[in-house]
């Protein structure tokens, strides 16, 4: 029984404590260490909290036959404890996003970032912040209201309504009981902030978004080379499409104000998105980064990720769109739509970074990011960069023809 006056952090070493000498297997209690830490922040974790966590971590990683409930709660004990994967949890950014807890929302590991669980968990984060905002105490009445107009669209964007608000608590009625439980424990702020809850939850949509982009495009691969270059237009349709619907979580993320965000900020130091391996291989799986980039911090804190680049084990949609004629036999109208989306898929990945790099110069000013570069200058030096290499959008733009407003695909 745990006493009501102990600090959140004695509450998880009490906990860890009574489950480390229970002398009969039983489940972990995620649900009461995800409260515990909730009530008082991640950084008020101490050390020997953490470590109660790796043996907890380490006890129930020995259970042979996992149910579910006891794989989301090892992927909570991964996203709290440092390097317990590769390196890329507890400070880190995976760790900060709680990217095992999501992961483990899927039932098998391959359908993490596939079209349908995206849907529903995508969805589910935006309604949940909603629910969020919706319930919070607050004097704020009119941040308040644009917060939720904005997340009230970008939900229904999602849900491909045109005007209608869609009720967050339909779509989150519509979730599995794991998804349920995901989504619960992947809220592991090192504050207790409102505004980190929002900051918190896009960050996790839009990691989704890349990882579902990304299936997209390793199909679209696939198929390329297969010849089937119909199918490809409809994967790199599909792509564009889903950045493009996720635009709409900038203008909810840009009602952080900048001293709300700075009371949390500092805590979060040494996790930054430059360690997304998703977005890093967004960009990899359309173009080689070059040497220059490769060899500076976007990569420094994701060797695998720039070894696999290194090592030429992907292959680009640049050089498999560069000979998409020596591939297949397809029509010219066929090649113009394939040309049009992997276009379009180029204009919102250039739109992304724009409305990224604004928000972070009204939100940091000349401060150095999180991640260790100098910040919004770092940005800078890609915003401008292309998905594709020159040559094939000049490629792209030949075969697009003028005026071509084919829209290859499924909505
Ligand atoms: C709200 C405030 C935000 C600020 C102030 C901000 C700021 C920054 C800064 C300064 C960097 C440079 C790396 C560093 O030292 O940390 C960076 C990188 C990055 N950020 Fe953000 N960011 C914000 C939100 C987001 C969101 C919501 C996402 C979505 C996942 C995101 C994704 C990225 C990515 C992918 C990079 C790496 C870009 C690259 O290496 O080219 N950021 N951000």
């Amino acid at each position: 029984m745990i006493a009501q006056s102990l600090e959140p952090t004695d509450t998880v070493l009490s906990i860890c404590n009574d489950y480390l000498s229970a002398t009969t297997t039983r489940k972990f209690p995620a649900t009461a260490i995800v409260q515990a830490i909730q009530q008082g922040g991640r950084r008020t974790l101490t050390a020997s909290a953490v470590d109660a966590l790796a043996r907890s971590r380490q006890q129930l990683s020995q259970m042979d036959d996992r149910p579910w409930e006891s794989a989301l709660a090892l992927g909570l004990l991964d996203t709290l404890v440092p390097s317990a994967v590769g390196g890329q949890t507890g400070a880190g950014y995976a760790g900060y996003l709680a990217l095992p807890v999501l992961q483990a929302a899927a039932t098998q590991p391959q359908a993490w970032g596939q079209p349908d669980t995206y849907g529903r968990l995508a969805s589910a984060l935006v309604a949940d912040t909603l629910e969020f905002e919706q319930q919070a105490a607050t004097t704020d009445l009119r941040l308040r209201a644009t917060r939720i107009r904005h997340l009230s669209r970008l939900l229904a964007e999602l849900g491909e309504q045109t005007h209608a608000i869609i009720s967050a608590h339909a779509v989150l009625g519509t979730l599995s009981q794991r998804e349920r439980d995901a989504l619960r424990f992947s809220v592991l702020p090192v504050s207790t902030l409102r505004h980190e809850y929002l900051f918190l939850r896009i960050l996790q949509f839009f990691e989704l978004t890349f990882v579902t982009v990304n299936h997209e495009l390793a199909a679209a691969s696939i198929a390329l080379i297969a010849g089937e270059v119909g199918a490809a237009a409809v994967h790199l349709s599909s792509a564009a499409k889903r950045l493009r619907r996720a635009q709409r979580g900038w203008p909810a993320l840009a009602t952080l104000q900048p001293a709300a965000f700075h009371q949390f900020r500092d805590y979060t130091t040494g996790s930054s998105a430059l360690q997304s391996h998703a977005y890093k291989l967004m960009e990899a799986y359309c173009r080689r980064p070059s040497e220059e980039r490769l060899m500076s911090r976007a990569y420094h804190d994701i060797p695998a990720i720039r070894d696999k680049i290194q090592a030429g084990r992907i292959i680009t949609l640049s050089d498999t769109l560069r000979n998409v004629n020596r591939l297949s036999t397809a029509d010219v109208e066929t090649v113009a739509a394939l040309a049009h989306s992997a276009r379009r898929l180029d204009e919102v990945y250039l739109a992304w970074k724009r409305s990224h790099y604004s928000l972070a110069g009204r939100l940091i000013g000349s401060r150095p990011g999180t991640g260790h570069t100098e910040g919004v200058s770092y940005l800078q030096l890609n915003l401008d960069e292309h998905l594709f290499d020159a040559d094939v959008l000049e490629l792209l733009r030949q075969r697009t023809g003028p005026g071509h407003v084919v829209e290859a695909g499924r909505t």
